[in-house]
């Protein structure tokens, strides 16, 4: 049986993707991104995209929020909201992860990770990592 979101863990998740864009470190792109991830412990883990004036350099939200969450020992998580848009507005359309981030997602996430892009609070649409990466690369292709 695959496992489904609460509707708490995807309210939960939205609104937090929404507000993390807040931290974003954006002053190039002036688009800022928003990523909020649920651990399997429970905890929702936050981060902004960080940039840099060598451009190359710049982290994405998606990997700020995974990076805060391992460095604190998580290793599982069930389910990342992701909200992007230009900064000072409301996302116009639903901000998909780059090609990195997915493969980030592919080392951490569980078979039934979840990828949730957020436009509003109730505007999202929800994704398994299977269909935005099929057939990636992971730990067991190296056994
Ligand atoms: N960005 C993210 O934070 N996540 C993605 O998945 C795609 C792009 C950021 C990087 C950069 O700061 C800005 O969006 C414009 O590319």
């Amino acid at each position: 049986m695959e496992k489904q979101l609460t509707e708490n863990e995807t309210e939960r998740l939205t609104i937090s993707a929404l507000k993390a864009r807040e931290t974003a470190y954006a002053p190039y792109s002036r688009y800022t991104v928003g990523a909020a991830l649920l651990a399997e412990s429970g905890r929702i883990y936050c981060g902004g995209n960080i940039e840099n004036a060598s451009y190359g350099a710049t982290n994405c939200a998606e990997r700020t929020a995974f990076f805060k969450a391992v460095s604190e020992g998580e290793r599982r998580f069930k389910a990342i909201a992701i909200a992007g848009g230009l900064e000072g507005q409301e996302p116009a359309e639903y901000a998909y992860p780059c090609g990195i981030c997915r493969q980030v997602m592919q080392e951490f996430g569980d078979a039934d990770f979840r990828i949730l892009v957020v436009k509003g609070k109730e505007d999202y649409r929800e994704y398994r990592l299977k269909e935005l990466l099929p057939c990636g690369f992971g730990g067991e292709s190296i056994q």
